[in-house]
């Protein structure tokens, strides 16, 4: 899956969190986070019109739609006509996790299912969901 490659997307949104990659999202979803971000998550994320434009325009751009990968087109299709505004929303993701017990899910190094990148160490740099990791192994 596409790695976030644009200076500017990774600057904003990588400062709480991993920079989620948006081939994990349709690009309604993404629509719908980026035009909410007076409430994102309990958060207020203040950013220019322009600026939240080009992001959104980024991460259509590279929404599930449009990716090559497999993984782009399974969320998709178990998803179906909703609009998840969250990566762990799908039956995909229970299916692909339901091994998973619900205290690694609270170990410290995870704390949110979206923060794939504390078991997949590879997917921010190489989009690459092969390296897995379990912190409490
Ligand atoms: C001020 C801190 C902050 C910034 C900056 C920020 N976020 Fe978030 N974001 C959060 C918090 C808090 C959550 C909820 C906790 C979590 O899941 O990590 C969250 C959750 C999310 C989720 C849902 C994760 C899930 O599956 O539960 C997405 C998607 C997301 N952010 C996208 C973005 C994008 C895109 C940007 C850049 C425009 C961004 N965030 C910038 C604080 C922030
Ligand atoms: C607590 C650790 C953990 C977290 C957090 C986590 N995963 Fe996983 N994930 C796993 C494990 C373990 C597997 C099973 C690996 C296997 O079967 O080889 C897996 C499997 C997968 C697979 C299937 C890979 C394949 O090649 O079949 C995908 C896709 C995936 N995860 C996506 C995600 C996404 C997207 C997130 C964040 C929203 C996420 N995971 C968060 C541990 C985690």
């Amino acid at each position: 899956m596409p790695t976030v490659d644009d200076p500017s997307v990774r600057q904003v949104c990588v400062g709480c969190h991993w920079t989620m990659l948006p081939g994990l999202l349709p690009a309604r979803s993404w629509d719908k986070i980026m035009n909410g971000l007076d409430d994102h998550f309990g958060k207020k994320l203040d950013m220019s019109e322009e600026l939240q434009r080009y992001i959104l325009h980024y991460l259509k751009e590279n929404a599930a739609e449009y990716t090559e990968s497999e993984t782009s087109v399974k969320i998709l299709d178990s998803i179906g006509s909703r609009t998840p505004i969250q990566l762990s929303d799908s039956k995909f993701f229970e299916k692909k996790h339901h091994e998973i017990s619900q205290s690694d899910w609270n170990h410290k190094k995870v704390v949110y299912k979206s923060n794939c990148v504390a078991c997949h160490i590879e997917l921010a740099e190489t989009g690459s969901f092969d390296e897995v990791e379990n912190p409490n192994k």
